[in-house]
């Protein structure tokens, strides 16, 4: 193709290949998760599959209708995959987006998809009524983001925090990213290297984080947050399926001190602990503001020294029961056990956008939407049907 027939052909369809999701949460037995929609199957059926950020595959249970009939490659429902196993194929459709509003439903005819109790697996059989399966955004050929655009490389999520109102994935968008009242928030991103542990690619997506600060003091700085060694233990990783933030004990040991200090210096008075959590406090001994209780910032300090600050509404859980109303710091000890230093799991990634961007391996990251009045839920999801695939 001639050089100015492909720019030409750019320039003539911005919206070339890019679409737009909601992704909601929801509680079972107390249980956040967060789940992205799609139209998957011929005729297409709204299906909502557990989402998984570093899955390689999207897994359909297998008692769900778009496992039956039985696989059959001479009838083009089911392949044969790399691992010699059968993957099925159907259609999925998304709609269309210029990063504003969804536009007109575009359909991937063959998307390809295992029949597996996955996400049942990892929900411990909660969710079965809520989730269909699970939707894999790990670094694959068949991750949902490399399966449906063509600009496979840069993918955002955006997490809202309320299971009334969706948060937002736009898969094959580098930008713009608005938010209402207009806000676009490509405009406010940090970068960060992003890497992978190419021997245990379903681990995900892994960012350096050299040292946490608490209050702007420095508390952790250990090679251990940074790397991950050679059986895989170390290293932070980015979790949409674990609700709250994990640390190995050390490190977690070494923040709930430094927190309970910085605390103490603000004369926040601490009452017993809730499980899982270690630290809690009174509601009524906090004040509040739109970015949360005021508690002292946590701050993840990258290997090329951007500061990705979690304030109050990501860094405390309220719980409110019979005769009870505490904010607790949601963040899990990890235990002595291996595995990776820290998990950022969900209720820390609420209202922030992360833009994944796997040709420059970089993450694109605002910490809390709040700070520019908005928040994930903010997406105008009134569709405009001027917008559609090339
Ligand atoms: C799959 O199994 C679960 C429980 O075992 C059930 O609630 C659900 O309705 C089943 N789905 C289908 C499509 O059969
Ligand atoms: C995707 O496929 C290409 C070409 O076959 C290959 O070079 C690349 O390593 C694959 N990527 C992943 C993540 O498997
Ligand atoms: C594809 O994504 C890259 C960023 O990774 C961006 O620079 C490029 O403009 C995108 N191409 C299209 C056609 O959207
Ligand atoms: C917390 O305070 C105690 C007592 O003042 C001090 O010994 C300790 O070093 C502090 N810990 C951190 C992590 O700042
Ligand atoms: C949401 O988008 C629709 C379609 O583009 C538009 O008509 C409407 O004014 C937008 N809503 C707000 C609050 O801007």
């Amino acid at each position: 193709m001639a050089p100015s027939v492909f720019f030409l052909f750019l320039f003539i369809s911005p919206s070339f290949s890019a679409f737009v999701a909601p992704v909601t949460k929801h509680h079972v037995h107390k249980t956040p998760f967060y789940t992205l929609k799609v139209q998957l199957k011929t005729p297409t059926e709204p299906t909502h599959l557990l989402l998984h950020a570093a899955a390689t595959f999207t897994a359909v249970n297998r008692n769900s209708s778009l496992c039956h009939p039985k696989c059959d490659i001479a009838g083009g429902n089911c392949v044969i995959s790399r691992h010699r196993s059968f993957a099925r194929v159907d259609s999925l459709a998304l709609p269309t987006t210029d990063g504003r509003n969804p536009g007109q439903l575009s359909t991937v005819p063959k998307f390809v998809f295992t029949c597996s109790d996955e996400s049942a697996k990892l929900l411990k059989g909660h969710a079965k009524k809520v989730v269909t399966g699970l939707a894999g955004l790990g670094f694959s050929n068949y991750s949902l983001p490399a399966q449906v655009t063509t600009n496979s490389s840069v993918f955002a999520l955006c997490l809202s925090g309320s299971p009334s109102a969706p948060g937002v994935a736009f898969f094959g968008l580098p930008g713009p990213y608005y938010f209402l009242p207009g806000i676009d928030i490509s405009d406010h991103l940090y970068y960060t290297p992003i890497f992978f542990n190419t021997d245990r690619l379903e681990d995900g997506y892994f960012i350096g984080v050299k040292s946490i600060k608490v209050n702007r003091k420095m508390i952790i700085t250990t090679p251990k947050l940074l790397t991950v060694d050679e059986n895989g233990n170390g290293g932070t990783r980015i979790s949409t399926i674990n609700p709250y933030t994990i640390l190995e004990r050390s490190i977690f040991k070494s923040l709930i001190e430094a927190f309970r200090n910085e605390s103490a210096i603000m004369k926040l008075k601490s009452v017993k602990p809730i499980r899982p959590f270690h630290l809690c406090y009174e509601a009524d001994g906090l004040s509040e503001t739109h970015l949360g209780p005021n508690v002292p910032s946590i701050d993840l300090v990258m290997q090329n020294d951007v500061i990705w600050r979690i304030l109050g509404k990501n860094s405390m859980v309220r719980i409110v029961d019979e005769g009870l109303d505490v904010w607790c710091l949601a963040i899990v000890d990890g235990g002595r056990h291996g595995g990776s230093s820290m998990v950022i799991g969900g209720h820390q990634l609420e209202d922030n956008l992360l833009q994944f961007d796997l040709g420059r391996k970089t993450l694109g990251f605002s910490s809390t939407l709040l700070q520019y009045k908005t928040m994930c839920a903010n997406f105008n999801f009134s569709t405009n049907n001027a917008i559609s695939a090339f």
